[in-house]
């Protein structure tokens, strides 16, 4: 892995989070990104925990989150996200059931990844060479994949992953999507970098 490499990434993947929050609503009408709430920036340094009122995420929408540097998405799942996540074949997928540690033991090892269904969070940093990949909802043969579901895609090599951050085999990124640490407090706020109490 070259340094260069993932320094360029990671300035990609800034601009374009800087952007995103300047044009809230101008992003394209079916996928319009939401605003977060971002820490303080003594907050961040200490690396306190990232807070974000999903409340007004609607379904197929995208929000990103600063926690540590990184970015970290939040996608809410529809119906009919969630049909087609769970109508990918596991044959597919490099790692379906989640076997590599890339998310907190509480995560559930199916097609969702997640704490909540309807609420997918990764961070969005490509595990090929750390480039930001691009949340491509479209349902639909694309450029990249005849089969397109709905997922993120890799534009620095081409690396697939679906909609829990599964990496489709036939990618140069070796695993999934990295879950953070995080929780939920009430209905409306996820809360990133501090993990979910065991029951
Ligand atoms: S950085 Fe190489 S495919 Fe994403």
């Amino acid at each position: 892995m070259s340094n260069d490499g993932v320094n360029k990434g990671r300035r990609r993947l800034l601009i374009g989070a800087t952007s995103a929050v300047g044009a809230v609503g101008a992003v394209g009408a079916a996928v319009p990104f939401v605003a977060s709430w971002n820490p303080s920036a003594k907050a961040k340094a200490a690396g306190a925990p990232a807070k974000a009122d999903i409340s007004k995420l609607e379904p197929g929408q995208q929000m990103i989150v600063e926690w540590r540097g990184k970015p970290v998405w939040v996608v809410k799942r529809g119906e009919e996200a969630l049909a087609n996540l769970n109508s990918i074949d596991p044959g597919n997928m490099s790692d379906p059931n989640s076997e590599v540690p890339q998310q907190p033991d509480y995560i559930p090892k199916d097609a969702g990844r997640a704490i909540r269904s309807d609420v997918s969070v990764l961070v969005g940093i490509c595990t090929h060479l750390g480039c930001s990949p691009s949340y491509k909802p479209e349902v639909g043969p694309q450029d990249f994949d005849a089969n397109w579901v709905g997922g993120f895609y890799c534009p620095c090599h081409g690396s697939r992953f679906d909609l829990s951050g599964r990496v489709y085999k036939g990618s140069p990124a070796p695993t999934n999507l990295v879950i953070p640490p995080h929780k939920y407090d009430g209905d409306d706020i996820l809360i990133i970098g501090i993990d979910q109490e065991s029951a």
